[in-house]
């Protein structure tokens, strides 16, 4: 069917310089580098400088991500920035990275849906992309999540960390089944569960940005479920299949909800690209940053059939598959 497809021309990410070890929190907290493996798989992450903020990582990642695509700032028209951790309330950092990047046309705004807000992200980019009202948009995922950690709460402060990824998208004609690009987006939403995830504190109801709250038991129950379903949901649109895919990109959450939901869809281990250890869960940033590991590492090859997802507070969770 010939028509309007987004293919990723470029990948690009950005991790703080300071590591902060499993062992250095154990002198913080009451926990250990044993436990926090075994519960997590998670080994080190890394944390944003003082005045570091969202935009300066998602600034770095984008400009890598340009690089890569071979394109210049001038070529892009839409930024979108997944983030809960923005720099302000409001302007969006993506306005912030557009202006930093000496864009001044199109539009670049920020969506939130957490750890799942790269995929939210990218398939609204290319929804965007294919109405034909976009040629290139940049999909940031970009988080400071050490920001919003309760540092003295052993069950959130271990798992999370600070980065950034970008993807530089461009909507091209196609008439080719087998062409590159994004084949299947599917998203999904159930607000009845977010007091198991969320942030106490906000604009509107307290005037300040408050701390991550979770139970943790609660969202693991949930996860591989509602990952499995829309992954299940991608196969159906598109006739691919644990078998047919070539790299199964998750969000990094943990290592036990990752080897959970491949080993339900029956994706073989050594398709799942893994990050979590070396970077924590850095939500939105997560999935872009693995897909860049997996690119400069030379796993990922154009052609090659990528499967996304994840899940986060909302619950939101999402699936996407494309062709590299
Ligand atoms: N170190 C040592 N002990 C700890 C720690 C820690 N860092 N954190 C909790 N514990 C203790 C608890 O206090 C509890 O002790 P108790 O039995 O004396 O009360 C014990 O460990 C077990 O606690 P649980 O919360 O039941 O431990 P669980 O095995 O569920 O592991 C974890 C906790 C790792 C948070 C797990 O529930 C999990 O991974 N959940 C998913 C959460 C997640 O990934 N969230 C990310 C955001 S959502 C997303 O991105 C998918």
């Amino acid at each position: 069917m010939s028509g309007i497809r987004s293919v990723a021309r470029g990948i690009g990410s950005y991790l703080p310089e300071r590591v902060l070890t499993n062992a250095e929190l154990a002198q913080r907290v009451e926990t250990s580098d044993e436990w926090i493996v075994q519960r997590t798989g998670i080994r080190q992450r890394h944390i944003a400088a003082e005045g570091e903020f969202t935009s300066h990582l998602g600034l770095i990642a984008a400009r890598r991500a340009l690089a890569d695509a071979g394109f210049a700032a001038a070529d892009i028209d839409l930024i979108i920035v997944a983030t809960s951790t923005p720099d302000q309330t409001f302007p969006a950092t993506a306005a912030t990275i557009q202006a930093e990047l000496g864009i001044t046309r199109g539009a670049a705004f920020d969506l939130q849906a957490v750890c799942s807000g790269f995929v939210f992200a990218l398939a609204t980019a290319d929804a965007h992309l294919r109405t034909g009202a976009f040629e290139r948009a940049l999909v940031i995922g970009a988080e400071t999540f050490s920001r919003i950690l309760d540092w003295e709460d052993r069950g959130t402060c271990v798992l999370f960390g600070d980065g950034a990824g970008a993807m530089v998208l461009e909507a091209v004609q196609h008439d080719d089944a087998k062409g590159a690009g994004v084949l299947t987006t599917h998203l999904r939403s159930d607000g009845r569960h977010r007091a198991k995830l969320y942030v106490d504190g906000g604009p509107s109801s307290t005037g300040t940005v408050g701390h991550l709250r979770m139970e943790g038991r609660e969202v693991f129950k949930h996860a591989v479920g509602m990952i499995t379903d829309v992954i299940t949901d991608a196969f159906a649109a598109t006739g691919e299949s644990a078998e047919s895919i070539d790299w199964f990109v998750p969000h990094q959450a943990n290592r036990r909800i990752i080897d959970a939901s491949a080993q339900k869809l029956g994706i073989a281990p050594e398709k799942v690209v893994t990050t979590v250890d070396l970077h924590g869960n850095t939500s939105a940033a997560s999935i872009p940053l693995a897909l860049d590991v997996a690119w400069r590492d030379g796993r990922l090859q154009r052609g090659q059939m990528v499967l996304l997802e994840a899940m986060g507070g909302g619950f939101t969770w999402g699936s996407a598959l494309l062709r590299w």
